[in-house]
């Protein structure tokens, strides 16, 4: 039941690398700030401020290895039917240890209990994705991200990120896709500009 999702919901243990994969609360926001910062330092990932994080803490999930968080994740919807994962991170130090790997486990799973038909990310790190069962799609295929989050991003006229989608409802995914098609995608080269609303009267 979706309101009953907690921190302790969707819980995970792995004794062998005494990894702890549950939902974040609001003590997970400095050492996750710092974990994506320390990215977003190098180029790899968007920055983001305290601000940003207290906003969308309810779609993070973390992973902890004893006291110490190692890696963050989140699962932000789109539409009543699709789902992003952003903020995928890994501890440098802790990467390759199979924690991305359970993260990813969490958010589709917590993609399966909102009965989303499919989960889609962008990032630089598509084989990574293809190992946890995504396949690339055209960037133009999934239009709604142009329209809600590609206009504040700094990238937004030299993109080199690539798509990847995970089905998890094929039978629905198609017609929601289908339907997203039907928005249409943009020419190449074309520039989004924000509707500015003419002031009232
Ligand atoms: C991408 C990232 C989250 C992966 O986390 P991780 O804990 O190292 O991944 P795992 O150990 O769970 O790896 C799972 C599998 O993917 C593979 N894998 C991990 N990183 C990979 C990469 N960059 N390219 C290809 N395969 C990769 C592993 O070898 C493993 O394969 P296996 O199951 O065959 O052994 C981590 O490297 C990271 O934080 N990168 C920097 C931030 C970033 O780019 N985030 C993505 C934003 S969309």
């Amino acid at each position: 039941m979706i309101s009953a999702l907690t921190p302790d919901s969707i819980l995970e243990h792995s004794t062998d690398l005494g990894l702890e994969v549950r939902k974040a609360a609001m003590s997970d926001i400095a050492p996750i700030l710092e974990l994506i910062n320390g990215y977003a330092a190098k180029g790899i990932m968007l920055p983001r401020t305290e601000f940003e994080m207290s906003e969308a803490i309810r779609d993070f999930s973390v992973a902890y290895s004893g006291a110490e968080l190692i890696g963050c994740g989140a699962l932000h919807f789109y539409t009543p039917t699709t789902g992003e994962i952003r903020s995928l991170a890994v501890a440098p130090e802790r990467k390759t240890h199979g924690a991305g790997r359970r993260l990813i486990e969490a958010l589709i799973a917590e993609a399966g209990q909102y009965e989303l038909d499919a989960v889609f990310a962008f990032t630089y790190v598509a084989d990574f994705f293809r190992k946890m069962g995504f396949a690339e799609v055209e960037r133009g295929e999934l239009p709604l991200k142009a329209w809600k989050d590609c206009l504040r991003c700094p990238k937004f006229q030299c993109c080199d990120e690539i798509a990847v989608v995970r089905v998890l409802r094929p039978e629905h995914w198609r017609q929601t896709h289908e339907a997203m098609a039907s928005w249409g995608s943009l020419p190449e080269g074309s520039v989004l500009l924000p509707i500015v609303k003419p002031p009232a009267g």
